[in-house]
């Protein structure tokens, strides 16, 4: 017997759908994710009603729902691990309610639990520009016992059986977004991380592809979690033939105890699929990002070229060098400048001072204002660098409370650069912070905060003796909530000794976050390649250093390292007074170069290509590629005696196109026979060349023949 008139409910994007099954009585299933589905279209059937029982199998067919529950009979990955001491270990779902939050694009399920009393909220909204699904669960406890709550998903997407590979990153200190592809099989997939940050060796994210898929074609499925702290995800073969992949928060046991009458809301999950390949499936991430930012005034504005005196002196911050600093930077075209580590009460070197933030009065007798003026009136506006989780053992805030560090009682506690966690979740700590970080702000003109977090969480015992992990994440955000609802003006940036906590969950409180604290080009072309698959170049900080590189010892040219930084949030990390006249020439056209390109560069869509031969490609244009900046990176020299034309197949086939290449004035010019050809000649002028955009797109923009680690840059626009 059929089921009569099954019920569905549809979300359409511009290019992808979502389809459920209601059923009564039970989670909604699964029917659809993917490509979009022309208005009107459903499964025609009942899910049940099409597929037959296997032999030796439950009675009760139990497909894919949208949070599968091991109480039902499941026996896959349940969305949901919890109990009551012991007890109401198998939930299993028995009412459902639609709500729609916003007519045909967002809803939330109200799913009950009748006999283990309880109630799960799941909303999901499918947003009509991006394509981007956002999914989020909140679990009541409606019992009147404890509830113990191990794990919830905050969502759980379907994968079409044809997926075959999960790209993921793996990577450390000074090497994030570090790639790393497994083969999808029957064995569970799973990734995790308990390291209570975003973490640098297990991006909270990653991006499923279907077979033959590229960078610019073909299906593929990501999914991110918003959310600074531990986190899990897994993807998992089901006996129908497709997957499901769950994420959401690692949750430390107790972290999900839930007394009677309360709830738990996970982070959210952000996810997305494309034909579009990777940079398709990039440019859906992006949106959503740009849409969640919360800029000062509302709007973003160009990103403000940025001087940051780590790497130029570290801790060695003086009023005079560092004033002197300030002037080489803004003769430079530098239009911030970022005071960062080394400013405050006995901070001299990475061992002390963590915790007492307010200016060193043997390096600062006059406090800030004498510096913060100075800069001001080089026309640079002033940033200042606070790490404010932090505190080290020998600093007077935790002399006057070693109480306020995470720490379990009768075990040691555990430094990482000499520094502990601060238990900001106790009112009177994050108060202290919101005090001291306040008073810098309201008595200096103080517009950017770069918000670092040099450690993991271990063990982040709170003062009660139960884990922290979860609370740490939720009071740095409404700590740096606070600060900017009372200095709206300050825009942050999220550092963790480089990566360590990128993530939409951040990026509702910052504007800005630094890659990573290895500044050498070479190493930062595949990292920021990795960065791109998710967040936008605009927020992605990129700085040219020194050469030799601090971190790897390698020695690029100016003009690499520029090239290298140019389309992110561009920035110098180097003591400009150490410069030789013709580097400082150099830096100072790439940096009015950039100024030139930013507003280019940091809207619209990125493409992202390896063409072999040790060159990688970036363009950005507008969506249907009107205008675009394309740089090209040969990372080693060629295999070829002539190298092989480059093909950007994003390009319009009925369009023509200009190309002009862009160097920055006072570049030297390339010299000789072997490196130079009439073609590259003709672009280098204020017409460029014209060519078919179906020449480009099939075969290809000529290449110069480049030494290793050189850049070529061309405006490519419709003609
Ligand atoms: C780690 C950051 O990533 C660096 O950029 C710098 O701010 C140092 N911390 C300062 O201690």
């Amino acid at each position: 017997m059929t089921t009569p008139s099954p019920e569905f409910i549809t979300l359409h994007g511009q290019r992808s759908s979502l389809v459920l099954e209601l059923v009564p009585g039970e989670a909604p299933l699964w029917r659809h994710w993917g490509a979009r589905l022309p208005d009107g279209i459903d499964p025609g059937a009942a899910l049940r009603d099409t597929r037959a029982l296997p032999t030796f199998a439950l009675d009760q067919d139990l497909p894919l729902t949208v949070a599968p529950v091991f109480g039902t009979g499941w026996f896959g990955q349940s969305a949901l691990l919890a109990h009551r001491e012991g007890r109401d270990f198998a939930q299993g779902w028995t009412g459902c309610t639609v709500e729609w939050t916003a007519p045909g694009r967002a809803l939330t399920l109200h799913l009950s639990d009748a006999v283990a009393r309880l109630r799960l909220d799941l909303s999901i909204a499918l947003d009509a520009d991006s394509d981007v699904l956002v999914l989020c669960s909140t679990l009541h406890n409606d019992g009147d016992t404890a509830l113990d709550l191990q794990w919830l998903a905050a969502g759980t997407l379907p994968l079409p059986g044809r997926c075959d590979a999960v790209r993921s990153f793996a990577g450390q200190h000074v090497h994030e977004f570090l790639p790393q592809t497994d083969p999808l099989t029957r064995s569970l997939w799973r990734r995790e991380s308990r390291r209570g940050r975003t973490s640098h060796d297990c991006f909270p994210g990653a991006v499923v592809t279907t077979p033959g898929a590229t960078a610019q074609t073909g299906r593929v499925f990501g999914a991110h979690l918003a959310w600074s702290g531990n986190h899990q995800q897994t993807i998992e073969w089901l006996h129908d033939g497709q997957y499901q992949w769950q994420f959401g928060e690692w949750l430390a046991p107790g972290e999900g105890r839930l007394a009677p009458g309360a709830s738990l809301t996970t982070p959210e999950l952000v996810a997305s699929c494309s034909d579009e390949g990777l940079d398709g499936l990039a440019a859906n991430f992006h949106a959503e990002l740009r849409r969640r930012l919360d800029w000062p005034g509302g709007a973003m504005r160009p990103r403000p070229v940025h001087l940051n005196t780590w790497e130029g002196v570290y801790f060695d911050v003086h009023p005079g060098p560092v004033k002197e600093m300030a002037t080489a930077a803004a003769a430079l075209g530098i239009e911030r400048f970022v005071l960062d580590d080394g400013w405050f009460h006995g901070r001299h070197h990475d061992r002390a001072a963590l915790g007492d933030w307010w200016p060193d009065a043997h390096k600062f007798p006059d406090g800030l204002s004498g510096l913060i003026a100075h800069v001001n009136a080089l026309g640079m506006e002033f940033g200042l660098w606070v790490e404010p989780e932090m505190v080290s053992p020998d600093s007077e805030l935790f002399r006057a409370h070693p109480d306020w560090a995470l720490q379990i009682a009768g075990r040691p506690l555990l430094t990482a650069r000499n520094q502990l966690v601060l238990d900001i979740a106790r009112p009177e700590a994050s108060d202290y912070l919101f005090e001291k970080i306040a008073a810098l702000l309201a008595a200096h003109p103080i517009r950017y905060l770069k918000w670092d977090l040099n450690r993991d969480l271990a063990p982040a015992g709170l003062g009660d003796g139960r884990a922290g992990y979860r609370a740490q994440v939720l009071a740095a955000y409404a700590l740096m909530a606070r600060l900017r609802t009372a200095f709206p003006e300050v825009e942050i940036e999220s550092c963790s000794g480089g990566g360590g906590r990128i993530d939409f969950g951040v990026l509702r409180h910052a504007h800005r976050v630094w890659t990573s604290d290895c500044i050498d080009a070479l190493s930062r072309v595949e990292m920021q390649h990795g960065f791109l698959q998710f967040f936008p170049p605009e927020i992605m900080g990129a700085h040219v250093g020194t050469a030799p590189a601090h971190t790897t010892g390698r020695t690029q040219a100016m003009a690499f390292r520029a090239a290298v930084a140019l389309a992110g949030h561009f920035g110098v990390e180097l003591d400009p007074r150490q410069l030789s006249t013709e580097d400082a020439d150099e830096l100072r056209g790439w940096i009015a170069l950039h100024k030139r390109l930013r507003d280019r560069l940091h809207h619209g869509r990125v493409w992202r290509g390896e063409a072999g031969d040790g060159l990688h490609w970036q363009f950005h244009a507008d969506a249907d590629t009107a205008d675009g900046v394309l740089i090209v990176l040969r990372t080693r020299p060629s295999d070829h005696r002539q190298p092989p034309a480059l093909r950007l197949p994003m390009l319009d086939v009925a369009a023509r196109y200009r190309v002009r290449e862009l160097r920055p004035a006072g570049s030297p010019r390339r010299e000789g026979r072997h490196h130079t050809a009439p073609f590259f000649d003709a672009q280098d002028s204020a017409e460029g060349v014209t060519l078919a955009g179906a020449w480009l797109a099939e075969v290809g923009l000529p290449m110069l023949r480049a030494p290793a680690e050189t850049a070529f840059i061309a405006r490519i626009e419709r003609v």
